[in-house]
């Protein structure tokens, strides 16, 4: 006949220990794995982009720190370093780049933003400011917190001038 085994007493006195290093291990990785989270937000797919989406990236200055060499590579050949719309392509295109600087744009939410540099701008079906496709939608957000900081008008008020 099969006796049912009985923990021993060795067995018994390694419990709490397991628990206690499970405790622990949770209290190492928890904060590891909450950080992770933080440097890298879920990114909304762009069916899921409205004008009215917020920039995923909660840490503005972070994200516009690395904004800032992106945005320099890939707009500032129309818009210019400052984002004034001055960049040495401005001659060669069939609209004036937007000065990103100044209302309406300034105050542009940042879905919106995001849909025009994904998608591009179309006006009278002509494409005015090409999509910009070798950028991956993270670095979008990312420039897209770096040009929050070129803006001299404060979002949602008048621009002074014009
Ligand atoms: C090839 C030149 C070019 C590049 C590169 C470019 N833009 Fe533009 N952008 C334009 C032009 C031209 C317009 C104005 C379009 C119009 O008024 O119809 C514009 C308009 C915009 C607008 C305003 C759109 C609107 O709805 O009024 C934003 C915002 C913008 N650009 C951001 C960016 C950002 C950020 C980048 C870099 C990721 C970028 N652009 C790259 C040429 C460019």
């Amino acid at each position: 006949m099969l006796l049912p085994s009985v923990p021993s007493r060795a067995r018994i006195g390694q419990q709490p220990i397991l628990a206690l290093s499970l405790l622990c291990a949770q209290a190492v990785l928890l904060p590891i794995l909450l950080v992770g989270c933080e440097r890298e937000p879920r990114l909304p797919v762009l069916t899921d982009v409205t004008e009215f989406t917020q920039n995923p990236y909660r840490d503005q200055e972070k994200a516009a720190l690395e904004g800032r060499r992106l945005f320099l590579n890939n707009c500032s050949i129309c818009h210019g370093h400052e984002g004034r719309g001055d960049g040495p392509s401005r001659s060669t295109l069939i609209a004036e780049p937007a000065n990103l600087t100044v209302d309406p744009v300034a105050s542009y939410a940042d879905g919106r933003m995001f849909l025009v540099i994904r998608l591009g701008k179309m006006v009278d079906g002509r494409l005015t400011m090409p999509p910009v496709e070798k950028m991956a939608d993270d670095q979008i957000w990312k420039t897209i917190a770096y040009v929050r900081t070129l803006r001299t008008t404060p979002a949602g008020q008048l621009p002074l001038t014009k």
